[in-house]
């Protein structure tokens, strides 16, 4: 298959659109184009907006970190970006088990437990959620995925194993461009073949991200609060995560 500017063409029928993204089948079973979309939903789709530019910055940056993690030794889903807006991606069934790491509070975490806002964590914390949008995607244990048959138990290790993985390449790698990586969410999903593989995306969407210098917001965050300047925050980022460093 050649890359052509846009994966139109290679496009099947829609079998999926959620709040960021819409997902074609293609002639190959095992494929899917993800097509990311502008649209920026919060607090359970109750504030919806367009954030321009985000649908290309996020497959931007996505192409551009999942090659680098997938050399890092975790096995992704993303083949080659075929437009600003659209990747090929390996077909997997998602695991319905949203993964959260943490490095620093905020968010939920923050509220749930009463911990100030940036008070920076001793230790990784790997959060489960159901993903569920009628239920708000709430926090499960690995316990609550084994039992209701969401996972199994060797693949809730792998996850888990997986998902610190891409800590420990991701931490370093935002550091090195003046980017905290506060927390983050994974979606993983299972090949025909049983393995385990990264989905979804990695992206201010799914990312807390502060600078390094001043702790600014730059991410989705910046919708969420109402605190302006969203769009330059995701180009800010596609800017640093794409930028060449030094060493
Ligand atoms: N490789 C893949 N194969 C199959 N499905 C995928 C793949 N990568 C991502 N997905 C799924 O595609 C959808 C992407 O859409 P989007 O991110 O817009 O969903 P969403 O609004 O967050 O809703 P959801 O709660 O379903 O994730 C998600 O359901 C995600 O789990
Ligand atoms: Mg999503």
């Amino acid at each position: 298959m050649t890359s052509t500017s846009s994966g139109e063409r290679y496009r099947g029928e829609l079998r999926y659109e959620g709040k960021a993204k819409r997902v074609y089948a293609t002639a190959d079973p095992h494929e899917y184009i993800v097509e990311f979309k502008d649209d920026a939903t919060a607090f359970n789709g109750v504030k919806k907006a367009q954030i321009g530019g985000k649908g290309q910055i996020n497959n931007a940056i996505t192409a551009h970190l999942f090659p680098q993690l997938e050399a890092a030794g975790i096995p992704t889903h993303f083949i080659e970006q075929l437009s600003s807006t659209e990747q090929r991606v390996r077909a997997v069934t998602i695991i319905p088990v949203e993964v959260i790491v943490r490095n620093v509070a905020a968010g939920s975490f923050s509220k749930r437990l009463g911990i100030e806002e940036g008070t920076p964590l001793n230790h990784p914390v790997v959060e489960y959620c159901y993903k569920s949008d009628a239920l708000g995607d709430p926090l499960i244990n690995s316990d609550t995925a084994l039992s209701l048959g969401w996972a199994t138990e060797g693949q809730l290790l792998r996850i888990r194993e997986l998902a610190l993985k891409v800590r420990a390449f991701l931490v370093p790698y935002f550091e090195q461009r003046g980017v905290r990586l506060i927390d983050f969410k994974l979606e993983f999903g299972t090949t025909p073949d049983g393995a385990v593989i990264l989905a979804d995306e990695i992206s201010p969407d799914t990312c807390r991200f502060w600078d390094s210098q001043t702790n600014e917001k730059l991410d989705k965050d910046r919708f969420r609060r109402d605190l302006g300047g969203v769009e330059d925050a995701y180009a800010e980022m596609l800017r640093r995560v794409t930028a060449p460093v030094d060493g």
